[in-house]
């Protein structure tokens, strides 16, 4: 069986959890600094085990050092938005955390594969590519699927057809210029170009943009997590069983899309190695522009890393 260490026992990393035992992806570490929390949402999901039929091991610590041997070690420490807040509002606060983190997995996961979550994660992701001096491959943050999945449940909503019938493509920064792409989105294989209004289009798009920020709206003290942990509990299943899938991904450009020295939402072939490949797709001059937009968007947060002096 191989291992997976989440660090960050709220909502993200305990539903991230979850989801993989259920699917028998992995033994699960849950790690937190807040004593009591990894080890009791460990047990209570271990003892769900006899009916839900999971025969994984599900461990809370925190210690650290029980991350060792770790295939994948999936990164939800910090804090998460209140209403009003923006992603990158909570970048000193995090980016501390993720520093520290980061220094943890590189002692006793130096073999692993990273998934960031924590936000502005775009920015943590490259912190944890700095910090833990990983193979650029095998540090990949969460968002674009995420973003994708939402993009979805809003076209499935508006046909009224099984959302398992839509497929979507988000690139860019997980933040407010994200990059939803239209014409690689589908209903039966059909682009939703062909089958929507601009108007209707462009009002999925504004909800997916604001998609995180409507479920802080609802719950107020914190941010969305069922979906987000869907889509890491996707890329853990990738990485582990090599499925080599093609999904939105926030991966480190070295020139691809003319982007260089940042990570920002792609597709990518996820598989045993982490990032496989970046697939480029043909973007029209207003996609291209957008995704450069939100390229640029990282960047500034990047630059207030630096003048942080945290990187
Ligand atoms: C969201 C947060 C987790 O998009 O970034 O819900």
């Amino acid at each position: 069986m191989r291992k997976v260490t989440i660090i960050g026992a709220g909502n993200v990393g305990s539903s991230v959890a979850l989801y993989l035992a259920e699917h028998k992806i992995a033994d699960i570490y849950l790690v937190d600094v807040v004593a009591g929390l990894p080890e009791g949402k460990a047990l209570d999901a271990e003892e769900a085990a006899p009916i839900r039929r999971y025969d994984v091991e599900l461990r809370g610590s925190t210690d650290f050092s029980c991350m060792v041997e770790s295939d994948v070690v999936v990164i939800t420490a910090g804090i998460a938005r209140r209403p009003g807040m923006s992603r990158d509002d909570l970048l000193n606060t995090n980016a501390k955390i993720i520093k520290s983190v980061s220094e943890k997995v590189a002692a006793y996961a130096p073999n692993s594969i990273i998934i960031m979550v924590t936000n502005p994660l775009d920015v943590m992701a490259y912190l944890a590519l700095k910090t833990t001096g990983f193979a650029l491959k095998k540090v990949v943050g969460m968002a674009g699927i995420l973003d994708s999945i939402r993009f979805r449940s809003f076209v499935a909503q508006k046909f009224g057809v099984s959302v398992i019938d839509t497929t979507a493509m988000v690139l860019g920064g997980h933040g407010d210029s994200m990059v939803p792409l239209p014409r690689y989105s589908t209903v039966a294989g059909i682009p939703i170009t062909e089958l929507m209004s601009k108007d209707d289009i462009d009002k999925i798009i504004e909800r997916t943009r604001k998609g995180g920020a409507e479920i802080v709206g609802y719950l107020k003290t914190g941010s969305a997590y069922y979906a987000p942990a869907a889509a890491v509990a996707k890329m853990v299943e990738c990485i582990v069983r090599d499925k080599r899938r093609i999904l939105p991904c926030s991966a480190y450009l070295k020139g691809e899309y003319g982007i260089e020295g940042l990570f920002v939402g792609v597709p990518v072939m996820l598989g045993k190695n982490g990032v496989e490949k970046i697939v480029e797709l043909e973007l029209i001059p207003e996609e291209r522009e957008a995704l450069h937009t939100s390229a640029s968007a990282v960047r500034t947060v990047i630059e207030k890393l630096e003048d942080l002096g945290i990187i």
